[in-house]
């Protein structure tokens, strides 16, 4: 087992509601130092708001929140910067600055008195972006990068944070293969490097190959928590996500999920009352869910 002992993040019956709608439903669970975990789930069973609960940008109505062994509520937003980082899923700054500034950001828990970077500031900054190998585009700006750059380059404005956890919500959704490949294989050596990584993702495959550990998450609530070989079953695939999936352990590849159809066969799947209803235009194509890499 190569992480440690002592979670780095403990949650415990974790509520949150928007006006009418319980985002999150009483969530528990516990993420040990150096974990990649992947959270997944259908769109709206609660990722992006654990995601934006986990980073302080929501106050949960009930339930506690511990990071790094202390409670969320008390950390001031300074403190919490030197524990964890977020990455947004689309980024909507559009700043005019450099990427090597962009980087730079990321120092501000650290920067003392004025903005001003110190020589260590930059050396840091410097060394996340060859980590992620941006260093070269140094002097471009933000908006001149393709999906996949960009997300690499907040990724190394999040290292440069020095946070102890990374929290990254579809870091690989706009990629294509060899992008999305590589975001995960950079994802797992930090963690390697004993950095926590918890991303929210719809790609399957790559969760079950990548990820130490998966949180599911349906209707706010878990319903599966564990390493992907020990939860990930045709069963969980079709209650989850209404799809038929087979399940295959290929040799030097791992789990691999194939999925096969969509059990609502083509009509609209009431999840909540667990069976087909009717639609407007009469016939719906079956809904599209993010499974497969
Ligand atoms: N600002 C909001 N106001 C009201 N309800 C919201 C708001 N944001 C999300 N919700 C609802 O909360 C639930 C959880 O949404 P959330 O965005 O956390 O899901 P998600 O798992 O990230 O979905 P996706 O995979 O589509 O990104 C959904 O029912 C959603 O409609
Ligand atoms: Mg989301």
């Amino acid at each position: 087992m190569p992480f440690s002992n002592d979670p780095i993040v403990k949650v415990k019956d974790l509520v949150y509601s928007y006006d009418s709608v319980r985002a999150l439903d009483g969530l528990t669970f516990e993420i040990y130092r150096g974990e990649f975990v992947g959270l997944v789930g259908p769109n709206g069973s609660g990722k992006t708001t654990l995601l934006k609960c986990l980073s302080k940008l929501y106050t949960p109505q009930e339930g506690s929140i511990e990071l790094d062994g202390r409670d969320l509520r008390k950390l001031s937003q300074l403190e919490g910067a030197r524990i964890y980082a977020v990455v947004p899923s689309e980024f909507s700054m559009d700043m005019n600055i450099s990427i090597t500034d962009t980087v730079l950001l990321g120092r501000y828990p650290y920067l003392e008195g004025l903005w001003w970077e110190r020589k260590r500031d930059e050396e840091i900054a410097l060394e996340a972006m060859e980590k992620l190998n941006v260093l070269n585009f140094g002097n471009r700006k933000l908006g001149e990068l393709s999906s996949g750059e960009k997300q690499r380059v907040l990724i190394a404005k999040a290292l440069a944070q020095e946070a102890k956890v990374l929290l990254i919500d579809e870091p690989v959704a706009h990629l294509d293969l060899g992008y999305q490949m590589e975001i995960m294989e950079m994802l797992k050596s930090l963690a390697r490097d004993g950095v926590t990584i918890i991303v929210a993702m719809h790609e399957l495959n790559l969760a079950v190959k990548y990820c130490d550990k998966l949180i599911v998450l349906d209707k706010g609530r878990i319903v599966a928590c564990g390493k992907p070989k020990d939860i990930v079953t045709q069963k969980l695939i079709e209650d989850v996500y209404g799809v038929k999936a087979i399940i295959q352990d290929i040799p030097e590849v791992g789990m691999v999920i194939i999925p096969l159809s969509s059990s609502n066969n083509g009509g609209v799947f009431d999840k909540k009352n667990g069976k087909k209803g009717a639609t407007a235009l009469g016939k719906t194509p079956a809904r599209r869910r993010g499974v497969g890499a």
